[in-house]
């Protein structure tokens, strides 16, 4: 399968944040994306599951030809698109078995049998070090940062997507679960998928190891290649990006002063 992101643009709130991003994904493939904080590397993932506050303002996806632009966030993830999300939200009232079944037979033709999705979920559980117990707790609620992570993995197990989003799958988990998570990342490439991994940090790349990299500032891709790149910002930084390439790296621009009045708390009526 082929994934295309061709001169994608992107506005949230009025503010543009991707200005013309290219990216092609084939299954197989393993992308790293890096990218000092605030340059668009969520929101380019946003935008290609269909969340409805990011508006695509120009440029296409592509999923196998077929516009993935033109359909709704449920049909995309039947189509084979999974992300495993930077902030997975709660939802309560939802356990997490339910919701993982509910995905499933959304996903499939028919309802996969209970006995069946049970040993699946064991087995998934055990893969990542989800305590059994948890299954049975409303989705993320009250959750530590690394039992949110290892649930996204989870998710992303019982689903089987083709292509595999992780945005900082490995912020919050201890060591020994980044290994975990590896694990089942390593074993689920297995040539079927194309996977892109956001992560600050080279630990993540040594262990599951990309077939190309590409570095993200101010909402373009600025550079790519393979592992070498991951080296460099491992060991310099973003500065060479301005040095070799002449590319600035944007601050924040300065924003008006804070004033008092935007801060105080407003007084509710209750008529
Ligand atoms: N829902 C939103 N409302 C307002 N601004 C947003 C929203 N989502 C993203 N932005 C802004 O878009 C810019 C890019 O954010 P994004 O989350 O894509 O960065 P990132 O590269 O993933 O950063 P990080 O490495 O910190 O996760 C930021 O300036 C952010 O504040
Ligand atoms: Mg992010």
């Amino acid at each position: 399968m082929k994934l295309e992101i061709i001169n994608l643009c992107c506005s949230v709130e009025d503010k543009e944040i991707l200005k013309g991003i290219n990216l092609v994904i084939n299954s197989g493939e393993i992308h790293a994306l890096l990218g000092p904080n605030g340059h668009g590397k969520s929101t380019l993932l946003s935008c290609i599951m269909g969340h409805p506050k990011y508006k695509v303002t120009n440029g296409s996806i592509l999923l196998d030809g077929k516009d993935v632009l033109k359909i709704s966030v449920d049909e995309r993830a039947k189509a084979g698109l999974f992300l495993a999300m930077q902030y997975p939200p709660s939802i309560d009232g939802v356990s997490v078995s339910d919701f993982l079944k509910s995905c499933l037979d959304a996903k499939n033709d028919k309802p996969v049998s209970l006995y069946k999705f049970v040993k699946e979920l064991e087995n998934s559980c055990n893969d990542v070090g989800f305590d059994l117990n948890m299954v049975h707790r409303p989705l993320n609620v009250g959750f530590s940062g690394g039992e949110k992570k290892r649930c996204e993995i989870l998710q992303m197990e019982t689903l089987n997507p083709s292509f595999c989003f992780l945005d900082e799958i490995d912020s919050g988990l201890d060591v020994d679960a980044i290994n975990l998570v590896a694990n089942v990342l390593n074993k689920m490439n297995d040539g079927s998928k194309g996977m892109l991994i956001i992560s600050h940090y080279a630990r993540m790349y040594n262990l599951v190891k990309p077939t190309h990299a590409h570095v993200i500032i101010d909402g373009r891709i600025v550079v790519s290649g393979g592992i070498e790149i991951i080296e460099k910002i491992d060991s310099k930084g973003y500065e060479w990006i301005k040095d070799e390439l002449g590319i600035e790296i944007k601050k924040e621009e300065s924003s008006p002063k804070i004033m008092l009045g935007s801060c105080g708390a407003k007084v509710v009526k209750n008529d």
